[in-house]
């Protein structure tokens, strides 16, 4: 059910840099991306102290719920039979919803993964969350998790994976796909060439953005989703391109394209440590 859902959103809306500057400017990109289409939203109890999931519950009033699919984040020193219930309705109070579609272990910490996922459990039977699943996960977590009672009811694993990062592809991402578990793609657009990789300004991509009237950032994007495995998260504050990165999902590629971006991106050819922001 959940990978049929995210086959028809594709694309959604991340809030992680409303943690940088809250203030009532940064509400209006969100509505916009909303009405763009986007809707999924991705937020954590982390960004911005719970001020994000606040943001994202102001943005989301006088919306029909039942179109939204919102996820929240709990955080590893939360993650405790204990804590998880209280960071929970903390979390569900700011965003002033009963329940969220999924809710995520942000990235491992110290407390036992047994423990977690039995939290989760029992926050979804409580009907609080109609998904859990976890975030930053490699294979090896991934397969430990799914070695555990209740392991196997994992509904997602959110990662980092973009044009300019494709070491996921070596073997956790296949494997999700076997083992019918979406990925999600975190910062699938690089947050605009800020670290450095030059992906918007290369030839090949500029060239294939031409040929399809598209920006190259629509094209990083739609590469991200190209399989129709993974759903994008992508984060902007700018309207006009919430709009481009909805209609980004439209974009398919010839099998010539793809390859040219591989000569240029090539694919990992070996394991490579799981990128982490
Ligand atoms: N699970 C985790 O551990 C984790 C970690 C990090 C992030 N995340 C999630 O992933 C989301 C996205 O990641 P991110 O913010 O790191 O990176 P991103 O989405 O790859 O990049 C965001 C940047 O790209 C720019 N941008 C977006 N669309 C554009 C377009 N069409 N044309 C030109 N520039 C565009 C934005 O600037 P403008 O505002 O100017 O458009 C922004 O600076 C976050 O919001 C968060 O929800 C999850």
């Amino acid at each position: 059910m959940v990978i049929k859902l995210y086959q028809q959103l594709a694309l959604a809306l991340g809030t992680w840099v409303i943690r940088l500057r809250i203030s009532a400017m940064k509400l209006r990109p969100s509505k916009q991306s909303i009405k763009a289409g986007a809707r999924v939203i991705d937020t954590a109890e982390m960004y911005g102290n719970g001020n994000s999931e606040q943001l994202v519950g102001q943005a989301i009033q006088n919306l029909d719920r039942k179109e939204l699919f919102i996820i929240d984040k709990v955080l590893p020193n939360n993650a405790s039979s204990d804590q998880l219930p209280k960071s929970l309705d903390a979390s569900l109070a700011r965003v002033g919803t009963d329940y969220f579609d999924l809710y995520l272990y942000h990235w491992r910490g110290g407390i036992p993964l047994p423990e977690t996922v039995k939290a989760l459990q029992d926050a979804q039977n409580a009907g609080k969350i109609r998904h859990w699943g976890v975030s930053n996960f490699d294979l090896a977590d991934m397969k430990e998790l799914l070695s555990l009672p209740g392991g196997s009811e994992v509904a997602a694993n959110e990662d980092l994976y973009n044009l300019g990062s494709r070491g996921t592809e070596f073997d956790l991402q296949s494997w999700q796909v076997n083992q019918k578990i979406p990925f999600i793609a975190y910062t699938p657009i690089a947050q605009g060439d800020r670290f450095g990789q030059q992906l918007t300004t290369n030839r090949t991509i500029q060239a294939i953005a031409e040929e399809h009237q598209a920006t190259p950032y629509q094209i990083l994007l739609a590469w991200t989703i190209r399989s129709g495995n993974v759903l994008a998260i992508p984060q902007t504050s700018d309207p006009i391109h919430a709009a481009e990165n909805v209609k980004a999902g439209d974009i398919e590629f010839t099998e010539e394209e793809l390859e040219l971006i591989d000569n240029s991106f090539p694919k990992p050819t070996n394991k490579q440590p799981l990128d982490i922001l």
